[in-house]
């Protein structure tokens, strides 16, 4: 089996990659990914080396990149996980979203439509959002049927995305299996996220900024739980189904910050106000949504998933990654992460 892994650089990707590389030698794993700054090939050096991985740097907005891919490696399998991930630079600079989101999502499928005209053993397995379904308000779930309304151009994007790919089942009959997940935190994800980036400003005494009241609820899923609910699905999920996954671990954005520097007294050894004291309420996200939260007993009640972490399992986990990955902190911080700081939290620190 040769699987194509988009984006597999990036945080979910790189986590996928060093699960089952080393779990599957007989399956040709291919990683294309444009390395964007999100990216870090230092992630995989682990499996770098192994005889079923291959890395490719392709863009996916590019048609004649991902044709020559699908050429050189005929994938039976793509799992798609390349995006621009970040709602907050959505808000900023939407363009890039809508290529690679739409558009290179248009171009994997187009691809696999001219390619697998025998359609036996395909799949085109599509890595979703919750942020499709839009906000909730204090109560309730999202199930596979809630109607999409998506408040971002990032949510807005993958919207897009997932219904060129349930089209391109209906129409073409391309076998599909999309996923939407909630939130994924641990180790590997890029400190512009709300849980990295609230460790690594507690680590260096900087500002730790909240936006608005900090009463916006989000549910929490270890991200190598996500993995595994992803690599479930592709084996035993139905063709042309959707399954939500999540942690049911909803937390207030206050909630989890304050957690973190809890954590972080503990196994420093530190006072916990000495991180608290950092806490600083800034100007909101334009369009913030309050809440999310999904129903995924489809996927736990028909494919026997269930995470393995609890949030505070996860999240001390994570904590103690970060605390032992100085290496791997200091380099992503380049001066690409120094300028997305800058223009993002510059004018609401001062507000
Ligand atoms: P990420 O931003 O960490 O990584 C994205 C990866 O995609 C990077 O390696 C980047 O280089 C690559 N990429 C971006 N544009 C590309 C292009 N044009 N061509 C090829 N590669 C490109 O993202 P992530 O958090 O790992 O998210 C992965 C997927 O999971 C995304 O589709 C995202 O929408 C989805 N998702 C994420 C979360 C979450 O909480 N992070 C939750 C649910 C779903
Ligand atoms: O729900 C799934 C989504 O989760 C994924 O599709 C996205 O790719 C992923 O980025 C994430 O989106 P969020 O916007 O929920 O994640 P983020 O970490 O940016 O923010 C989490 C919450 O914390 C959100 O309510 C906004 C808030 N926040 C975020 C940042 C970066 C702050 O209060 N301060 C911050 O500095």
């Amino acid at each position: 089996m040769k699987i194509l892994v988009t984006g597999g650089a990036g945080f979910i990707g790189s986590n996928f990659l060093l699960t089952y590389v080393p779990k599957y030698p007989n399956h040709t794993f291919i990683n294309l990914d444009k390395l964007t700054y999100a990216a870090n090939l230092y992630n995989l050096k682990d499996i770098s080396d192994a005889k079923n991985y291959f890395f490719v740097q392709a863009d996916i907005a590019d048609f004649e990149s991902v044709k020559t891919v699908f050429d050189r490696f005929e994938p039976d399998i793509v799992v798609h996980f390349a995006a621009e991930s970040h709602v907050d630079r959505s808000i900023l600079g939407p363009a890039e979203f809508i290529k690679t989101n739409i558009v290179g999502t248009f171009n994997l499928l187009e691809a696999c439509r001219f390619y697998w005209k025998d359609k036996e053993d395909k799949l085109f397995h599509h890595v979703s959002t919750d942020e499709v379904y839009g906000s909730l308000g204090g109560t309730g779930y999202f199930t596979e049927e809630s109607r999409y309304d998506p408040s971002s151009p990032y949510s807005a994007s993958k919207a897009s995305s997932d219904h060129l790919v349930r089209a391109y089942h209906r129409t073409y009959g391309l076998p599909v299996k999309v996923t939407n997940c909630t939130n994924n935190y641990g180790p590997y994800q890029f400190p512009e996220k709300l849980i990295p980036l609230t460790i690594l400003n507690a680590l260096e005494g900087k500002p730790i900024p909240i936006y608005g009241k900090g009463q916006n609820v989000r549910d929490w899923l270890y991200v190598k739980d996500h993995c595994e609910a992803i690599w479930a699905v592709i084996q035993k999920g139905r063709i042309g189904e959707t399954y939500n996954i999540s942690g049911n671990e909803e937390r207030k954005n206050i909630d989890v910050v304050e957690e973190i520097c809890q954590i972080l007294a503990e196994e420093l050894g530190r006072p916990v106000t000495e991180f608290k004291n950092l806490i600083t309420f800034v100007s909101d996200r334009p369009g913030h949504d309050l809440r999310y939260a999904l129903d995924s007993s489809k996927i736990r009640n028909e494919l026997g998933w269930k995470p393995k972490e609890t949030f505070s399992s996860g999240l001390r986990k994570t904590v103690k990654w970060y605390l032992s990955n100085a290496e791997w902190v200091s380099a992503v911080k380049t001066g690409e992460y120094k300028r997305w700081i800058e223009r993002n939290y510059a004018g609401r620190l001062q507000g």
